[in-house]
């Protein structure tokens, strides 16, 4: 089997993107453009990829972690240049190594794969991934000869006016052979209009010394859409969006509005989940059967039960059980569990907070830093007091607990199994299992005062 690998290029600026952020961590669908093209590659089972990260590097290695290794190319010499900073790793290894630019999201991994195959079958030395573009402006031309074969690839600026018609253009994806790929790039020059290395080059320089270079054609335009500003960005967002849906609606996820419906590229359902406009679904969430979603609910790093109803809500990192109802305008915050047959209702916020199963906070509540077991009612107004100015501290309400409406449980602090705690109550010390705990002023009733108020009054 062929070794492969690859060269992702992430150091360019992007200074058409006029952006304090570096081009590349633009988000499509809530991911990084270039976590995009790395998480595909990937999947191609590679012996090594590589990064090459410039300005801003940290950022870019933050969020690829240990996806990918890195190089530095200190200075942006262009394209060629930035492969070559890969020499060390990668020229005296056999394979094949494909390159990729880190702006072009819609890239697949099918695709990919297909280029590779193509580049192993065809035995050449270098194979690029081409598109036709119905407005080919902006990218690299591949110029082909009288007997159809690709002969080189000519960049805009580059470009006479004939070679400006050419409809066919480099996506900027390539699969080489690492030996020549390597030779060629010290041949490569930079005398052309915007005196850069150009990658493309070694397409020509190979063909001049006799080498097979093999073209492979998408069918798919999108998947060669390279970002260089916030109009291409855009479009990305909207074709990425598009591929995401009809994907998830041909899986059996009925999406009632898809032009309003924001869905992250990892994000995984089960059968017969309804989503109402508005929504956005992102990172490593789950979505169980038949679940009901939005309308305009956003949910990060979640797993959502089966059955369970998310209206008007915002949720993340948290895990969300069965038949569990939250909203219209809950907030579920980091690490939060909520069990079985939970109810988060109106205006509840809950944060890191664990609900057993079938508890209770339908109105107007804070729980946060809590162990609420099962069974749980949470009276309208209840507040976990869980934060001194310092630190935050834990409140316990053990199964079966009533909490009246109202209530300050101030941490640390618990409310033992099958207790009651009155209406109005500052609960500060525990409440024993069983127990009802009255922890308010005792009323008093002046009988006729009111009397007396409309005497004074007429003095
Ligand atoms: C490039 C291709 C063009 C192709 C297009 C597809 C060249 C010379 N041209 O043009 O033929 O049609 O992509 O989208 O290759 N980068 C570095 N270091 C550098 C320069 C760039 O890492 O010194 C990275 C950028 O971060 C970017 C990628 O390489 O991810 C492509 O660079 P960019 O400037 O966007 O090239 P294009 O002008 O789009
Ligand atoms: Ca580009």
């Amino acid at each position: 089997m062929t070794q492969k690998y690859a060269v992702v290029l992430a150091a360019g600026q992007g200074t058409r993107m006029k952006s304090k952020l570096y081009k590349v961590l633009h988000p499509v669908c809530g991911k990084p453009m270039v976590q995009h093209v790395v998480d595909q590659l990937n999947k191609l089972q590679l012996e090594e990829l590589i990064t090459i990260v410039g300005f801003g590097a940290e950022k870019v290695q933050d969020q690829l972690g240990n996806k990918s290794h890195y190089v530095v190319q200190k200075e942006q010499l262009g394209t060629g240049h930035a492969v070559q900073q890969a020499e060390d790793i990668l020229a005296d290894k056999e394979g094949v190594t494909i390159v990729a630019c880190g702006d072009t999201p819609l890239l697949t991994e099918e695709t990919l794969q297909n280029m590779v195959d193509h580049h192993i079958e065809t035995e050449a030395k270098a194979t690029i991934l081409t598109a036709h573009a119905e407005d080919p402006s902006g990218y690299g031309r591949v110029i082909r000869g009288g007997n159809g074969q690709v002969e080189r690839i000519v960049e805009q600026k580059d470009a006479s006016t004939d070679e400006q018609a050419v409809q066919e253009i480099n996506t900027g994806t390539y699969c080489f052979d690492n030996k020549h790929l390597f030779e060629a790039l010290q041949n490569v020059s930079n005398d052309n209009a915007q005196g850069e290395y150009y990658l493309p080059d070694v397409i020509q320089i190979l063909k001049g010394q006799g080498e097979v270079i093999s073209a492979y054609q998408t069918t798919d335009f999108s998947e060669s859409l390279g970002v260089n500003d916030r109009v291409a960005l855009a479009k990305a967002e909207k074709m990425m969006k598009e591929r995401i849906n009809t994907a998830h609606m041909r899986n059996g996820v009925s999406i009632i509005d898809p032009d309003n419906t924001y869905i992250g590229p990892d994000v995984t359902f089960g059968q017969d989940v309804t989503i109402y406009p508005g929504s956005i679904l992102n990172g490593n969430t789950h979505v169980e059967d038949d679940a009901v979603i939005g309308p305009h609910s956003t949910i990060t790093n979640c797993r959502v039960g089966t059955e369970s109803v998310l209206k008007q809500s915002v949720a993340s990192n948290s895990k969300i059980g069965t038949r569990v109802q939250i909203g219209p305008f809950a907030h579920i915050r980091p690490d939060s569990s909520l069990g079985n047959d939970v109810k988060i209702g109106n205006f509840v916020e809950v944060k890191k907070a664990e609900f057993g199963d079938g508890s209770k906070a339908s109105h107007l509540s804070y729980i946060g830093d809590a162990s609420v077991g099962t069974g749980v009612n949470i009276g309208c107004g209840t507040i976990t007091v869980n934060y001194d100015g310092h630190n935050k501290f834990l409140t316990t309400i053990e199964d079966d607990a009533f909490i009246g409406c109202n209530s300050n449980l101030v941490a640390p602090v618990t409310v033992g199994k099958g207790a009651y705690v009155a209406a109005g109550s500052t609960i500060n010390q525990d409440v024993p299992a069983e127990a009802l705990s009255i922890a308010r002023s005792r009323q008093t009733n002046k009988e006729g005062y009111a009397a007396k108020i409309q005497s004074n009054k007429k003095d």
